[in-house]
C-alpha cells in the first residue's frame, strides 16, 4: 500500500507501519489540488503581509496563539476557553481554575519555545521532544512522559476500547525509530513539494506513527506552525488552524484513516489546503478589524484621556493582555497604584473595559470588543 501497511502483531492485533515520506506514487497534482495550494499559499501569504501593516504586531500576536492554543486543546475535549486563560495568567495563584487550563498554558509556551528555539535548531525529534516536554510539564495524569517517545504500544479510538477493538492502532515500539527518522529527514527536505504541502504530509504523518503517549494531536498541529514560520511563510504564529480541525473533527479524523486505508493522500491535502486558505482569510479579517479597533480607540484617546502618555501604554498593553487588574497596570505603565485605578475607571467610563469582578479588592477589567474578535472561532 501506497501510505504503508497493517502487520499482524504477535500478540494477535494489527499495527500500522507507515511507507516513508514522501508518497510513492508522488502526490497527483490535479486542478482541484493545484487551485486549493495557490489559493491557500496567496491567502497565507496576505495574512503575512498584515504583519506589516499593523503597527506593533507582536502586541497582537500572542492573542493570536492563545486562540490557536484553545481550540488545537478543544479537539480532543479540554474545556477551557481564552477567557480561562486570559484570567490564569493574570492570578496564576489562589484561584480556583478549571484543571486543564494549564494545559492551554503549557501550548502556548510550547509555541513560544519551539518558536525561539528554530533559531537555533533544525525542525527535528530532539525540537519536537522538548516542545512536548513543554506541553506536558506539571500535567497530572498517569503514562504521560513528558519528552520521551513511548515506549508501549498505543492505539485510538473511543473512550474504552481496547486494542482489539481501536480504530486505529499505530507503529509497535520497534518500528517507531525508523518511521521517526525518516519523517525528521522528510521535514528537513525544502526540494520535493511546496512547504504547505509539506506541511500536510509531515502532519498526517506524525498523527499515524502517534510516537507520544499523549499530546500526539497538539505537537503535530505545532509542526504545522513550525515549518511555517522556520520557512519565513509566516513571520509570526498567526494561522489558527485548529479553529477549522475544530469545526470539520469527524472530517479531520476521516481523512487521517483514508490516508492509511486507501493510501488517499489527495484527499487529505485538499482538506487541509482549503483549511489553510479558510482560516487564513479569517485571521486577515480579524487583523484588519484589530487595526480598525485601535484606530478607534486611540481617536477617543485623543479626544478624551487625561493623561495621553499613560492611556497609549494602556491600550497597548490591553492588545497584549486584555485582561488586566490595577497591579498589572501599575507595574506595566510605571504609575502609582491610584493613578493606575484612575486610569482603568477612565477607560470604564469611555467604553473601552468592563469590569467584570465584582469587589473591591481584586477588580478585573477585560478588553471586550478586542475579546469579541476571537469570539466568532469559539465554536462548541
Ligand atoms: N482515527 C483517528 N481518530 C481520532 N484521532 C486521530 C485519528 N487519527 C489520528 N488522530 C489524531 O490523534 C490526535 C489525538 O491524539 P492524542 O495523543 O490524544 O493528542 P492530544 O492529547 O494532543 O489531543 C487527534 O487530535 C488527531 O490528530
Ligand atoms: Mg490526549
Amino acid at each position: 500500500m501506497r501510505a504503508g501497511k497493517y502487520v499482524k502483531q504477535v500478540e494477535g492485533y494489527r499495527a500500522f507501519i507507515p511507507a516513508p515520506l514522501p508518497p510513492l506514487p508522488p502526490i497527483a497534482m490535479d486542478a482541484e489540488l493545484t487551485r486549493l495550494l495557490s489559493e491557500a499559499d496567496h491567502a497565507l501569504g496576505r495574512l503575512d503581509g498584515v504583519t506589516s501593516i499593523l503597527p506593533n504586531s507582536d502586541l497582537f500576536v500572542s492573542m493570536y496563539v492563545r486562540h490557536e492554543a484553545v481550540l488545537s486543546s478543544q479537539i480532543e475535549g479540554t474545556q477551557s476557553t481564552l477567557e480561562d486563560v486570559l484570567q490564569f495568567e493574570m492570578d496564576a495563584k489562589g484561584q480556583e481554575h478549571p484543571k486543564d487550563v494549564e494545559q492551554v498554558f503549557n501550548y502556548v509556551r510550547s509555541m513560544n519555545h519551539g518558536l525561539k528555539r528554530l533559531n537555533s535548531l533544525p525542525l527535528s525529534l530532539r525540537l519536537i521532544r522538548e516542545i512536548h516536554e513543554k506541553l506536558l510539564q506539571g500535567v497530572r495524569g498517569a503514562n504521560r512522559t513528558p519528552g520521551e517517545f513511548r515506549r508501549s504500544q498505543n492505539w485510538i479510538g473511543p473512550a474504552n476500547c481496547t486494542l482489539a477493538t481501536a480504530t486505529f492502532v499505530p507503529p509497535p515500539v520497534h518500528d517507531i525509530q525508523e518511521a521517526l527518522a525518516n519523517l525528521e529527514k522528510f521535514l528537513q527536505d525544502e526540494k520535493t513539494y511546496p512547504t504547505l504541502i509539506q506541511c500536510g504530509l509531515a502532519h498526517a504523518q506524525f498523527e499515524t506513527i502517534h510516537p507520544f503517549l499523549d499530546g500526539n494531536g497538539r505537537v503535530g498541529r505545532l509542526l504545522i506552525t513550525f515549518l511555517l514560520c522556520q520557512r519565513g511563510i509566516l513571520k509570526f504564529p498567526l494561522l489558527y488552524l485548529s479553529h477549522y480541525l475544530k469545526f470539520h473533527r469527524a472530517e479531520y479524523y476521516d481523512r487521517l484513516m483514508a490516508i492509511r486505508n486507501d493510501g488517499n493522500w489527495e484527499s487529505w491535502l485538499k482538506f487541509f489546503l482549503k483549511g489553510v486558505g479558510e482560516v487564513s482569510r479569517s485571521a486577515t479579517e480579524t487583523a484588519r478589524k484589530i487595526l480598525e479597533l485601535r484606530q478607534k480607540h486611540q481617536a477617543l484617546i485623543r479626544d478624551k484621556a487625561s493623561n495621553q502618555t499613560n492611556a497609549g501604554l494602556l491600550l497597548d498593553y490591553l492588545f497584549e493582555q486584555p485582561m488586566v487588574n490595577v497591579r498589572l497596570v501599575e507595574d506595566h505603565v510605571k504609575c502609582a497604584f491610584v493613578t493606575a485605578d484612575k486610569l482603568l475607571k477612565q477607560f470604564e467610563e469611555l467604553g473601552i473595559v468592563k469590569e467584570v469582578t465584582g469587589g473591591r479588592r481584586n477588580r478585573r477589567y477585560e478588553y471586550s470588543p478586542y475579546l469579541a474578535l476571537f469570539e466568532p472561532a469559539e465554536i462548541n
